[in-house]
């Protein structure tokens, strides 16, 4: 059974890609490479055996996207996480963001459509919740206005998505991702970001490697135990499980709805400081890091209600904090050694 995994040469579509084909899914894999390396298919052929097949061409791109549907209607399901996905940059190139994380959604959609293509996953996030007024947050909170065209364009693919089922044969799941991180076990994949770090564990990681001087704690002023920001951290492994499951749901036509939604998160919050604490002792390393002001855009606690998506999709996040950020220490060191993936070149994003 055919799956199309839109960016998955990207950070958690690369781990999507392994978990899939061990559920036994023939997959192929649509990325324009703009964040991530065509040897990513051949990583994931190490640790699988089987390479998926890749085509690299930009889904914003209608002619190209039209005949890539054409030679492939017997697609079953398709997971699309191919975006864009840096707030900082999204606030300085709004138009870029829009153009590319929409045009190519409406693209894949009208595809999808075109070719009776019935089964759509959708790569959203947390981000749509804004500072929710109640914790832990269920999928049923409201949707606060976004603090960065990034984000904006997570809820209005959300809403394309609501509309388009509607009125057309096509069923989505849009799965709303809190904060993933670490690594496959094996260490040949892994999270990639490009120059200088914005997620909190690749910053750990490079810094205690050498390569960033100090974290920077963005606030202790917050309204939390420690005074840190508080976040829903899951391994990226867990997230690509839900994927799978999600797939299968659709596939087997037991979805409930024409458009489900599912929060991907463990449940439990942990501070910026709980992070740091687990990293020292995962490690037995110390970490150079400072307390600075707030990082502008940044919500001070958020961590999920999984029970909606545990309930209905029969997954679970299993892995604590401990494991997630040894597999993203094990990572980074495996990735500075690795000659195909570095080649030279570090500035490369996975999405
Ligand atoms: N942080 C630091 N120092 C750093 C980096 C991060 O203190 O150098 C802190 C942040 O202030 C925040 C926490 O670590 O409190 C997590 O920050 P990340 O940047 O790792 O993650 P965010 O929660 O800001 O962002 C993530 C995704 C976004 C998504 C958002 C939704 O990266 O794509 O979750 O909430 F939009």
């Amino acid at each position: 059974m055919k799956i199309l995994v839109t960016g998955g040469t990207g950070y958690i579509g690369s781990h999507t890609v392994v978990e899939l084909q061990t559920a036994g899914f023939e997959v192929i894999i649509v990325d324009n490479l703009s964040n991530s390396k065509a040897e990513i298919s051949d990583a994931i052929g190490k640790i699988t055996g089987t390479k998926p097949v890749l085509e690299v061409f930009d889904l914003t791109d209608k002619g190209k996207t039209a005949d890539f549907f054409r030679r492939h209607n017997d697609i079953k399901g398709i997971i699309h996480f191919a975006a864009k996905k840096a707030v900082g940059e999204s606030v300085e190139k709004p138009l870029l963001y829009y153009r590319n994380n929409l045009e190519s959604l409406i693209n894949v959609l009208e595809g999808m459509i075109e070719n009776n293509i019935p089964n759509f996953v959708f790569s959203s996030s947390c981000t749509v919740y804004g500072q929710p007024d109640e914790l832990p947050v269920s999928e049923s909170a409201p949707i606060k206005k976004a603090e960065s065209p990034y984000g904006n364009t997570k809820q209005i693919s959300e809403d394309i998505i609501a509309d388009t089922v509607k009125v057309t044969d096509l069923k989505a799941i849009a799965l709303r991702y809190f904060n993933p991180i670490g690594a496959h076990e094996s260490a040949i994949i892994g999270e990639l970001p490009p120059g200088i770090p914005d997620n909190l564990l690749p910053y750990i990681t490079q810094t205690a490697l050498g390569i960033r001087e100090k974290l920077r704690v963005f606030g202790d002023d917050y309204n939390t135990p420690d005074g840190t920001a508080i976040r829903d951290y899951i391994h990226v492994v867990d997230l690509a499980e839900a994927h799978v499951v999600a797939i299968q749901r659709m596939i087997e036509g037991k979805i409930k709805i024409d458009f489900e939604v599912f929060n991907l998160g463990t449940g439990n919050g942990y501070s910026v400081m709980e992070v740091i604490e687990s990293f020292e002792k995962v490690t037995g390393l110390k970490l150079n890091y400072e307390i600075v002001g707030r990082r502008k855009g940044d919500v001070e606690q958020v961590w999920a209600d999984p029970s909606f998506s545990n309930k209905e999709l029969g997954w679970k996040a299993g892995k604590g904090l401990d494991e997630m950020v040894a597999s993203a220490w094990k990572w980074e060191k495996a990735f500075r050694e690795d000659p195909a993936l570095k080649d030279g070149e570090t500035d490369i994003e996975l999405i």
